[in-house]
């Protein structure tokens, strides 16, 4: 399938499966991938390495102008780097997931992340995935998609997920550690997480990721003519 040179924008919930969704379409059709939300999580295990947040999740303004020499960046396995260490596995523990909302509500880390994101997009044919993608960052994307799923389930796949690194999460807290970010990441300032007007919803609580694609496949064909 000869999709055009769009920007395909993934948005939605934490842990509604938007970046093995994203791998997979971008695995598809020839993109690239770029995940912002490991971003957002790069900055985060920054400040907590340089102590610049603290236990009540306050950013030290000083961070701004760290953040000009701060190289963060994938390698072609879209494993996430600061400078020349990967810092992939590290971006995934509770520890920053705890605080990656509040650095990510900032408006200096936004601005940052999006510039890494126009700057890494330069070439098109990418799909992102993230909060705000369809709605700030690139409002004009070619196919926007907002996904989103059961609480039960999302808990689950996070829970799995953990398990699956090593991590020994107690339920509970996975659930209500995904219903804070859910409310932190909609109720912010600065580019909140909502559905764009034009973005088509994708509810996958009950679908296979080959049923995914087959949707998003579908969509293409219809939006874009092809046969
Ligand atoms: O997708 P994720 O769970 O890795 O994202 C981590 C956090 O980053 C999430 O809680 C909200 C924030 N984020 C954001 O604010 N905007 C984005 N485009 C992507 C992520």
């Amino acid at each position: 399938m000869d999709v055009p040179d769009i920007i395909i924008a993934i948005d939605g919930y934490s842990s509604t499966g938007k970046s093995s969704f994203a791998k997979k379409v971008a695995a598809r059709f020839g993109f690239t991938y770029l995940d912002s939300g490991a971003l957002y999580r790069g900055v985060t295990l920054f400040a907590q390495e340089e102590g610049l947040i603290n236990r009540v999740n306050s950013v030290n303004p000083r961070l701004s102008n760290e953040l000009l020499s701060l190289d963060l960046h994938f390698d072609n396995g879209n494993r996430t780097y600061m400078g020349q260490r990967c810092i992939e596995n590290q971006i995934r523990t509770m520890e920053v997931s705890a605080q990656v909302s509040p650095v990510s509500a900032v408006p200096f880390v936004r601005s940052y992340v999006d510039r890494k994101l126009h700057q890494f997009a330069e070439n098109g044919r990418v799909v992102m995935d993230g909060r705000d993608i369809g709605t700030t960052v690139f409002p004009d994307a070619g196919l926007k998609i907002f996904m989103t799923a059961s609480i039960k389930v999302r808990a689950q796949r996070r829970y799995d997920e953990l398990v699956a690194r090593g991590e020994m999460p107690v339920f509970e807290e996975v659930v209500s550690n995904l219903r804070e970010r859910d409310y932190l990441d909609s109720h912010r300032e600065t580019s909140p997480l909502r559905k764009a007007e034009d973005a088509f919803v994708l509810d996958n609580s009950d679908m296979t990721i080959e049923e995914e694609i087959a949707w998003v496949q579908g969509l293409i064909q219809g939006k874009f003519g092809i046969r």
